[in-house]
Parts: structure tokens; sequence; C-alpha cells
């Protein structure tokens, strides 16, 4: 058994969040290490997604859990999305590096995805639902994209201030 760790998540306006991350080149045994990190590290702030930007590490890495018994992690190692239809799916997102923001973005509701697996095999799919917000969710962190973007500027600027506020509280009382 190889001990996994749990890793520090960035939060905004950290800069480093709107970096443009770069494609990975071979899915091998040290990536899946640092996958399984992130995976560890999601479990551990009770998400459903992360992008290894947000553990500061710039590469095309994504890892999900979308069960109720968040045993079944997914992992996605150059997620591409292609939207296939012109419907758009509401939803309230929420961000581990926005913690305690909810606000409802509006993305294509059915896309395709396409990547590499935790084996390095290439997958193609469909995604639905939460599955279809939540890889578009992650694969816009890739280009340094955030969720609160898509909001007005005021929204964006409350949603930074109210995450400053509660980190410094976080920090205080460590
Ligand atoms: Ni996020």
């Amino acid at each position: 058994m190889i001990a996994m760790a749990v890793l520090e998540i960035l939060t905004v306006p950290d800069p480093r969040l709107k970096e443009v991350c770069e494609p990975v080149e071979t899915v091998d045994d040290a990536l899946r290490a640092f996958m399984d990190d992130m995976v560890e590290t999601m479990y551990d702030a009770d998400g459903i997604g992360l992008a290894a930007i947000q553990v500061g590490d710039l590469r095309r890495v994504v890892v999900m859990d979308l069960s109720d018994e968040r045993d079944s992690p997914r992992h996605f190692v150059n997620p591409v999305v292609t939207p296939l239809t012109e419907e758009m799916l509401p939803y309230s997102e929420g961000c581990l590096s926005i913690p305690s923001v909810y606000d409802e973005v509006e993305r294509p509701a059915k896309v395709r995805v396409d990547y590499l697996d935790y084996k390095g095999n290439p997958v193609s799919e469909e995604a639905e639902g939460l599955y279809a917000v939540c890889i578009q969710h992650e694969v816009d962190h890739l280009n340094g994209v955030l969720f609160i973007d898509y909001l007005s500027r005021l929204k964006r600027e409350r949603a930074v201030k109210k995450v400053q506020k509660l980190v410094k509280a976080r920090g205080e009382a460590a």
C-alpha cells in the first residue's frame, strides 16, 4: 500500500489559477501516483472534481467522482470537450478553489469527452447531466477559467472577497 497525500488547494485570487496548463506526454506510474494524491485531496475536501492546476501543477489532468458512495474515482488526462447540442443546462456550481461560493452557470447540456484514462488508454464518450457540467468546469480550469468568470464583475469581486475573508479566518483559527 502506497501512502497517499493530501495536497494544498489554491484559492482565488491566486494568480496560478489563471495559467493555461500543458498537455501530458506520458501516462506513467509517477503520473498515476500524482492522480492518486489528487483523488485523496478531492475526497478530503469533499469535492466532486479537481484539476491539477488547483494544487499548483500545470498539467492537463482532472479527477472526478460523481458517485454517492465516493468510491468510483475517474481520471482524465488531456481531456477535450466538444459540445453536442445548443441546449444549455443551468446548474448551481461551486469550486474547491472558491469555497462557500455557489452560483448558476449555463453550459451545453451534452458534450463529447475525449481523454486518456488512468492506464493511458484513449477514451471517447458522451456526457450529460452533472457529468457534462463537471467535466466542462474542470476543463475550464486547465485553461485558466473559473466558473465565477461567467458571472457579472460585481458578483465575481464579491466572491473573491468572501473567499479571502474565509481563508483569513481559517488561518487565524489554525
Ligand atoms: Ni473548480
